[in-house]
């Protein structure tokens, strides 16, 4: 009977198959784990010598043991294999290669289910921080193009019909509210994912006295899991992130989706830099906007790995199983596309032109003025409702004549209403009416440029 050299392999009388081991192995894409699983071994071993559970000496062999693997590496000299399962397995095999029987004690006490949960938090602990700076950057971008364009009014929509004119600056910083919320998601969530479950053991917790406090200080957690069962099986923080990515990727295909709408010939409110654009291998004339259309459909993906999560946590009774495995790639892959996504898009973003003379064209189309002269009326007395009335067949009337708003003369104004006057001329223009929006909130250059400056010192104050 052949020999089971697996480092759990004491109870078993013959090997995996090899079938078996290549459909359970993760180290595939759990190996970017590697400098957290180090630095918690560690650490874990710092902790089992304050235990009395190893020595100085031992202590001292451990921990310049794991890191020569660490350096090993970094440096790509050593190569991870395939028959250690995972990055917990190759590194302790790693371990007792390089310093012998001692080794074999680094993991008294320690199970990979409260190790791999331990990783799995430091490493998105610092993913998450990653996350916000490439949001804050994005945002960045964003209030760059908005002071850039401050003076340019566009017509603003509702069921993507010409509503009322606003500033392309107020527009703009709609996502910046929008990317504001993300942050402030991402932000909760690093709260959540920052509780140490290391100590818990496989799912009782250890009979080592072991200083979790000390531990935690050690890795950098604020918090210690309060229960070692639901340490170990807990994936909430996983689902934490992966939700505040959906909305995130959300919120990107929203403005993905308007750029590449914003680009096209009909619209022709936008330039899209060559740079990320492609060309058509059929149609020579083409001019593609694929970087916006890739954002907004790799969203899809990853509300994709939300899902596979939610499904994957449901009804998986206590504690740790298998099935856990599988939330890495899910995670893996939100975090990396929306790592990608949030990169490409600040640049893209900072090589967009707008064009302002087809935004002004397009805003003196359409009507956008005409609740401003209802406004006008409501303020000569008239009561709202009828006002909207009497605008309306001013409108009607405009369009059976083929023409704008502040072409009509006042005579022909006043044959709609007695109540007009020559002041009226002032509230027809877009400015005016963009002007006229000063509420907090609102789209008025004043309340617009409140807005920026806000904007960007929370970007100051919160990457201080
Ligand atoms: N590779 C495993 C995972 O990612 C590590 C934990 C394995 N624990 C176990 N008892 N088999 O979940």
């Amino acid at each position: 009977m052949s020999k089971n050299t697996k480092l759990w392999g004491g109870r078993f009388r013959s090997p995996l198959a090899k079938s078996a081991e290549a459909f359970s192995a993760s180290i595939g894409y759990d190996a970017r784990l590697y400098p957290q699983d180090i630095m918690q071994s560690i650490a874990y071993a710092k902790t089992l010598k304050k235990a009395g559970i190893l020595a100085e000496a031992e202590t001292k062999k451990i921990i310049r043991g794991l890191e020569e693997i660490k350096r090993g590496l970094d440096s790509g000299r050593l190569h991870f294999r395939s028959e250690f399962e995972d990055v917990h397995m190759n590194i302790e095999a790693w371990l007792i290669e390089k310093v012998g029987e001692v080794g074999k004690k680094l993991h008294t006490g320690r199970s990979r289910n409260d190790q791999v949960a331990t990783d799995l938090r430091m490493y998105l602990k610092w993913e998450i921080t990653e996350t916000i700076v490439l949001i804050t950057r994005l945002q960045a971008a964003i209030i760059d193009q908005a002071e850039q364009n401050i003076s340019v009014i566009m017509p603003g929509y509702t069921h993507l019909q010409r509503a009322q004119p606003v500033l392309l600056a107020h527009h703009l910083l709609a996502y910046f509210e929008m990317l504001q919320r993300d942050r402030e998601r991402f932000n909760q969530t690093h709260e959540r994912v920052d509780v140490m479950p290391l100590g818990s053991g496989a799912l009782s917790g250890t009979n080592f006295p072991l200083d979790r406090a000390y531990l935690a200080k050690e890795l950098g957690f604020y918090r210690i899991s309060a229960n070692s069962m639901d340490a170990v099986s807990d994936r909430d923080f996983v689902i934490d992130y992966l939700s505040a990515a959906a909305v995130l990727m959300m919120h990107l295909s929203r403005l993905a989706d308007e750029i590449i709408i914003w680009s096209s010939y009909e619209f022709g409110f936008v330039q899209i830099s060559d740079s990320f654009s492609t060309g058509s291998s059929l149609m020579p004339q083409k001019k593609n906007p694929d970087v916006a259309e890739l954002v907004r459909g790799k969203s899809g993906r990853v509300f994709g790995h939300l899902v596979s999560l939610l499904t994957l946590m449901k009804g998986l009774p206590l504690t740790y199983n298998r099935d856990l495995q599988e939330d890495k790639e899910q995670l893996f892959g939100s975090i990396d596309t929306v790592k990608s996504s949030l990169s490409i898009f600040s640049e893209m973003i900072k090589t967009i032109k707008f064009n302002q003379e087809v935004m002004g064209k397009a805003v003196k189309k359409g009507y956008l003025t005409a609740t401003d002269v209802v406004y006008y009326l409501v303020v000569q007395g008239v009561p709202f409702r009828e006002a909207h009335e009497i605008v309306g067949k001013i409108v009607n009337y405009c369009e059976e004549s083929n023409m704008e708003l502040d072409y009509i003369s006042l005579n022909q104004l006043k044959q709609f209403s007695s109540k007009f006057s020559y002041d009226v001329q002032r509230i027809l223009s877009a400015k005016a009416s963009v002007e006229a929006k000063d509420t907090i909130g609102g789209t008025s250059p004043k309340r617009v440029k409140e807005a920026l400056k806000r904007a960007r010192a929370h970007l100051l104050h919160d990457k201080a």
